[in-house]
């Protein structure tokens, strides 16, 4: 046997043994390398006659070129092997429960701002938002608050020191200059809910100085008081999840719609427990009332053309209700206990279809 067949023999055959990538290199330089054996019988052509290396030339290099295309051959089929190995091993079973199981739970305030998004989402409106620091224009003096009034007494205002000459910018007392902030930025029609923090100064059984509200706003031509009575028993039966909802809209001020009014739904009370929907007594749940013209003036909306209406309600007292937690306090404690045991698993995403709660 000749050198080149023998060569190529033993080469092809320890090509097809290896099993790696590293020994698969090891056999690719012994033979192919500056200092393997098939370079070494290239280099022989040097010191040939012309007659000779015209022979082993051609030979020589058809050899190099098999052992090169076995060497890429093998290369190919070990790649696949070790990622064949490597998903094998990176396999998920889908079907095994997550670990660990998820300790946190989603507070009250968050589950209900979360349902009543879902509930208003299905009648149409979207979420808009405001800053938490407001300037005093959009806070009162756009909602129609005339300066030095009373009302904005009312608010227990936080202030943050006065920059130059402009008005202190605040802790915007309520949700309400979202309003404002949607009318500025688009066109009627207007179809928004508003969820935010709140700030005032007051601090008791039933107050904190951070609440939480939830404001609506919907400004179209034609708009009326019955598409507004309309629309908030839909959401209080949504909400408190009951086929029926007795409720009076019962006059009031509010500097920003006119008229204006407080929602009185009817309600029992059994023990600890509160019912919202029939029963002796009213109780009070959300301000609302149709935008003052001065409102869509000040926005640069034309009263004449279009209407709308507000409402807000405060989200920490629905909660309260919803889900009979008799002290608003603990809300703002971060006790772990606390939201465990009133809290909600955070994916069960409420919605109208699905089920709320
Ligand atoms: N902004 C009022 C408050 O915090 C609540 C409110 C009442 C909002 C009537 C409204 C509304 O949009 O129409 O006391």
């Amino acid at each position: 046997m000749s050198d080149i067949e023998k060569i190529e023999k033993e080469a092809l055959k320890a090509i097809s043994g290896v099993g790696d990538l590293a020994a698969l290199d090891e056999v690719r330089v012994a033979e192919l390398g500056k200092k393997g054996r098939v370079s070494g019988l290239m280099k022989t052509l040097g010191k040939m006659s012309n007659e000779e290396r015209q022979e082993m030339g051609p030979k020589l290099n058809a050899l190099k070129q098999r052992v090169a295309d076995a060497v890429e051959a093998r290369k190919a089929v070990l790649e696949d092997e070790a990622l064949e190995a490597r998903l094998a091993t990176e396999k998920v079973d889908l079907s095994l429960p997550a670990r660990p199981e998820p300790k946190g739970a989603l507070h009250p305030v968050m589950q209900v701002f979360e349902e009543i998004a879902a509930i208003f989402g299905d009648m149409g409106f979207s979420v808009a938002e405001g800053p938490d620091i407001e300037d005093d224009w959009h806070n009162f003096t756009a909602l129609n608050f005339p300066e030095g009034h009373p009302a904005r007494e009312t608010h227990d205002t936080f202030f943050f020191s006065p920059q130059g000459e402009e008005a202190a910018k605040v802790l915007r007392t309520h949700t309400s200059p979202v309003q404002i902030r949607t009318m500025m930025a688009g066109e009627p029609p207007i179809r928004i809910i508003a969820p935010g923090r709140v700030y005032r100064n007051d601090w008791d059984a039933t107050h904190t100085p951070m609440f939480h509200q939830v404001e609506g706003l919907v400004i179209e031509s034609g708009i009326h008081m019955g598409h507004l009575k309309g629309c908030l028993i839909d959401f209080v039966k949504a909400f408190f999840e009951v086929d029926a909802v007795e409720a009076r809209l019962r006059p009031h001020f509010f500097p920003f719609t006119e008229p204006s009014a407080e929602m009185d739904v009817k309600y029992t009370r059994d023990g600890d427990t509160i019912k919202i929907g029939d029963g002796e007594q009213w109780m009070e749940i959300l301000g609302c009332g149709m935008v003052h013209p001065n409102v869509l003036k000040n926005c640069g909306i034309d009263p004449e053309v279009y209407q709308g209406f507000a409402f807000g309600m405060g989200v920490d007292r629905l909660a309260m209700l919803k889900y009979g937690m008799p002290d608003l306090r603990p809300y703002f404690e971060a006790d772990p206990a606390w939201t465990r045991h009133y809290g909600f698993k955070p994916w069960l995403t409420p919605s109208v279809s699905g089920g709320l709660s």
